[in-house]
């Protein structure tokens, strides 16, 4: 069973599809740490409902980067966490903190990157006119979205997409990638080599 922090600034949908996987034991896991960098953070009350425990630290209240990271890092050591899933985490973490994890972060990206990095993919995919967009699960490393892939998957752009329905059909498909990715893990499945990650064949 692994531990996993999950990193929220927002509403928290992925982390309560990850949660739910957890409890249905489709993951072989547990949450047991949930950090956001805002107190109004929805994924704060979800985590409270699921009986995970909550870490809320204000950035502004440090000196700088590392020092803030320090304390994440204190609280990520005393629930012995395994790995750390990013699921709409406003913050860019520094050098520092991706190479003492590395291999151990996970960010979900709501595009098939490399296409539209950022954080606004979902606008700018309609914006360009793209036909296909989708959902990329990768390793976070210190160049932002630019991980080695996990898993993806497509999303159609249809006629008429606003970037509400667009982000809805994404988002069906981030909750369920998103807890696949992380099973694959705790089952020791990947093996990364380069940029390149390979899925080693279910028993
Ligand atoms: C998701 O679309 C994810 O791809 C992006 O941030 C969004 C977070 O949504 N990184 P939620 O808070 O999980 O609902």
């Amino acid at each position: 069973m692994i531990r996993i922090a999950v990193f929220c600034s927002g509403s928290g949908t992925n982390l309560q599809a990850l949660l739910d996987a957890c409890a249905a034991g489709t993951i072989d896991g547990t949450v047991a740490l949930v950090v956001s960098d805002r107190k109004d953070a929805y994924a704060l009350a979800r985590a409270e409902a699921a009986g995970v425990e909550t870490l809320y630290i204000d950035p502004r209240g440090f000196a700088g980067k590392e020092a803030y990271e320090e304390k994440v890092i204190a609280a990520l050591d005393g629930h012995r966490i395994d790995l750390i899933c990013l699921a709409g985490y406003m913050r860019v973490l520094s050098p520092f903190f991706i190479r003492r994890y590395k291999h151990k972060i996970l960010n979900i990206h709501p595009a098939l990157l490399p296409a539209f990095k950022g954080g606004h993919a979902i606008a700018d995919a309609l914006a360009f006119g793209a036909k296909v967009t989708g959902v990329t699960v990768h390793f976070a490393t210190e160049e932002l979205d630019n991980g080695p892939i996990i898993l993806q998957e497509a999303v159609i752009i249809k006629e008429g997409d606003t970037p509400e329905t667009l982000l809805e059909r994404v988002h069906a498909v981030e909750h369920r990638l998103y807890p696949q990715a992380v099973q694959l893990i705790a089952r020791g499945r990947l093996k990364v080599e380069g940029r390149k990650v390979h899925i080693a064949s279910s028993e």
